[in-house]
């Protein structure tokens, strides 16, 4: 038998026992007569002590009152110790031995098993290991490079952490299985080569080897096809499903990643966020010790989290709400506020407490938060003096270079408006609504950063709501859908769909947990007429309809019931609740920022002959780019 306990199991009631341990050498001590192995496998850490002198180094073992020898295993310390010497870090054994419970003294708190080592009488070496291009056993992982870390996974996996959150995202699927199971959910697999579904993203495409010039596309999600399973009458479906978006990637953002993706029948909104709202509360006492700030859950319309925190996704963990002064501002004889207004912009604001005395270069530095947004400046305004006895601050109580330009009216409006008390900095930008609100909303965060306002110990959800239907794509000049072209317009919107676009309102919802989006979805469109007058709405051809989506039409003329549903990021969720930057963190074979897989080295080029059956010639160009690449 390679194994009769894991690493992680014994405990000083099993002192006397005869025991076999297999695992990974953590870390090895060699004291010359005596050398400590830590071993380990997945579920912990046990010390095994290995020596020749069960006299002197290991008095209790040799003592059979307390129980803790065994006679049946004839000890060999010296053959053990000899093959203890050649054992290194990361070598694979296999230990026979005794437990015994540690001389008192020696135990070690930080072990689970730290009552107890085992006395080894066999040491077997099953596998050598190459000294590992990073530490496996402490260290955090940040300190090694991404690029090597994912190149050895498999080593980069072995660490504590890792495992941790791999065990983690389990125990969190587990759980949702289980409350969907409790439900009367229907857990149903849906294909993986599909026809493109059009979520925002690129698709991943696979051609077709019997189809020539063919192609299936991966699912951006299971949208479609959980919906034609309302029409086949599934009322309850959950699937934890794989999704593929071609799309530009970031630290919450993978090519191949996987949802809870769910939708029932007969339900409105309220339903589905309600049941929901249920799981992360329970998921939430069940895997983490961190208190959920409110239930229930916040609910905020797009328009208000826009307004105060000028994102859709609002961190509520803390406060410094954005302020807005677009109206006091229109006439300003501040050029870059005025003129920003008159441009259709807005002006807004927000606010560094205790700022006013940062050095001008630390302002300044404030600008990169800003900038990548397209932000041109940032205008600001320290309360450096007292204020007057009506609360208004007079010019030499400010500092600002933008002072001389505003009035005294602006100036006790913006004061006003951002709440700022003695010694705060107001910062404002002014610009179109598009870069105004990311710009602030990023800045925010950095100031509740620096400011230790944004607590690591606490689950703040919050549910956005009312979101627009539609949004202008300018570079298309046509309207797209915020969602996907399956969500309902409210029903007292469905009027001027046609005629005022841009204020249809969504049957949407998505749940946010400490400023990430953690999950959305929506009420469908169930008619046949409605989901067409939103195909012509988003400016499809009847016929790019009919080919595109020719089959949903068709099949909610047999019968369709009102639906609707919901995704959730698992790995969001997991990394939330790991503590992790990245889902990189909580994905046993993440891609890197640029989707390519460093272990695999995948993308890869392939065969011509493979090429060759599916039909495909690769242009020249990209072939020889890709070669010189590589050389
Ligand atoms: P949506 O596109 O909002 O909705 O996706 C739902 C949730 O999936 C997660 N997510 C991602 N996670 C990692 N990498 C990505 N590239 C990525 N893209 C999305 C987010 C997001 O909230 N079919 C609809 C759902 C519905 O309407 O029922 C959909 O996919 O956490
Ligand atoms: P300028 O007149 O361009 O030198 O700008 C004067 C001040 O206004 C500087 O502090 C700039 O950073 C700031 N500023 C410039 N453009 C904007 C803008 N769009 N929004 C807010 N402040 C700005």
């Amino acid at each position: 038998m390679l194994k009769t306990h894991t690493c992680g199991e014994l405990r000083a009631s099993d002192a006397g026992k005869a025991v076999t341990l297999s695992g990974w050498v953590n870390r090895r001590r060699d004291h010359g007569g005596l050398i400590f192995l830590d071993l380990r496998d997945r579920f912990g850490i046990t010390q095994v002590t290995v020596s020749d002198d069960p006299e002197i180094d290991l008095p209790n073992a040799a003592n059979p009152s307390n129980g803790s020898s065994n006679s049946s295993s004839s000890r060999n310390g010296a053959e053990a110790l000899e093959v203890a010497s050649q054992v290194r870090s990361e070598f694979v054994v296999k230990v026979s031995g005794a437990v015994q419970k540690r001389p008192q003294g020696f135990e070690n708190p930080e072990l689970e098993t730290g009552e107890i080592e085992v006395i080894a009488s066999e040491l077997e070496i099953l596998s050598e290991a190459r000294t590992p291009p990073f530490v496996i056993s402490g260290g955090q992982g940040n300190e090694v490079d991404e690029a090597v870390r994912l190149k050895y996974r498999y080593l980069d996996l072995r660490r504590p952490k890792l495992a941790e959150n791999l065990r983690l995202r389990h125990e969190i699927v587990r759980f949702i299985r289980n409350y969907f199971y409790d439900r009367e959910f229907l857990e149903v697999e849906t294909p993986i080569l599909l026809k493109s579904t059009p979520e925002g993203a690129r698709d991943f495409v696979v051609p077709s080897r019997i189809h020539p010039g063919r192609f299936y596309a991966l699912p951006q999600s299971p949208q479609q096809m959980k919906q034609l399973l309302m029409i086949a009458g599934c009322e309850r479906y959950f699937q934890i499903a794989r999704c593929f978006r071609d799309e530009d990637l970031r630290a919450d953002r993978q090519p191949e990643f996987t949802q809870l993706d769910l939708e029932m029948s007969f339900v409105e909104a309220g339903d589905i966020m309600a049941l929901i709202e249920e799981m992360m509360i329970q998921l939430s006492a069940k895997i983490s010790d961190k208190p959920v700030q409110q239930i229930p859950f916040p609910v905020m319309t797009y328009d208000e989290a826009m307004d105060k925190y000028g994102i859709d996704r609002p961190d509520i963990r803390f406060g410094l709400q954005l302020f807005e002064v677009t109206d006091l501002v229109r006439n300003s004889r501040f050029g870059v506020f005025k003129n920003a207004v008159a441009a259709g912009g807005i002006v807004k604001g927000v606010l560094f407490p205790q700022g006013a005395e940062l050095s001008r270069r630390e302002i300044d530095g404030l600008i990169e938060y800003v900038k990548p947004y397209g932000a041109k400046g940032l205008a600001w305004i320290g309360l450096t003096g007292e204020a007057a006895a009506d609360g208004t601050f007079a010019a030499e109580s400010l500092r600002s270079p933008i002072i001389k330009f505003l009035s005294e009216e602006e100036i006790a409006g913006i004061v006003a408006a951002s709440e700022a008390a003695k010694g705060d900095l107001i910062l404002l930008v002014a610009d179109e609504e598009g870069v105004t609100n990311p710009a602030l909303a990023n800045l925010r965060l950095e100031i509740g950063a620096r400011n230790n306002l944004i607590s690591s110990d606490l689950l703040a959800y919050c549910w956005v709501v009312d979101f627009p239907l539609l949004e202008y794509d300018r570079e298309e000049d046509r309207w797209g859908a915020i969602h996907h072209p399956f969500t309902s317009a409210r029903d007292e919107d469905w009027s001027i769909l046609e005629e005022r676009p841009g204020d249809v309102k969504a049957k949407a919802y998505d749940i946010v947990l400490n400023g990430w989006e953690i999950g959305g979805g929506s009420i469908r469109i169930h008619r046949s007429e409605q989901q067409m007058r939103m195909f012509q709405r988003l400016g499809l051809s009847e016929r790019e309809v009919d080919e595109q989506f020719g089959h949903m039409l068709e099949a909610f003329q047999y019968g369709a019931p009102p639906h609707g549903g919901i995704a959730m990021g698992i790995e969001r969720v997991v990394a939330l609740f790991a503590d992790a930057q990245s889902i990189r963190e909580v994905m046993a074979f993440p891609k890197t920022a640029t989707g390519t897989d460093l272990l695999l080295e995948a993308p890869s080029l392939v065969e011509e002959d493979q090429l060759a059956e599916l039909h495909i010639a690769v242009r020249e160009a990209a072939v020889r780019e890709e070669k010189e690449g590589a050389e």
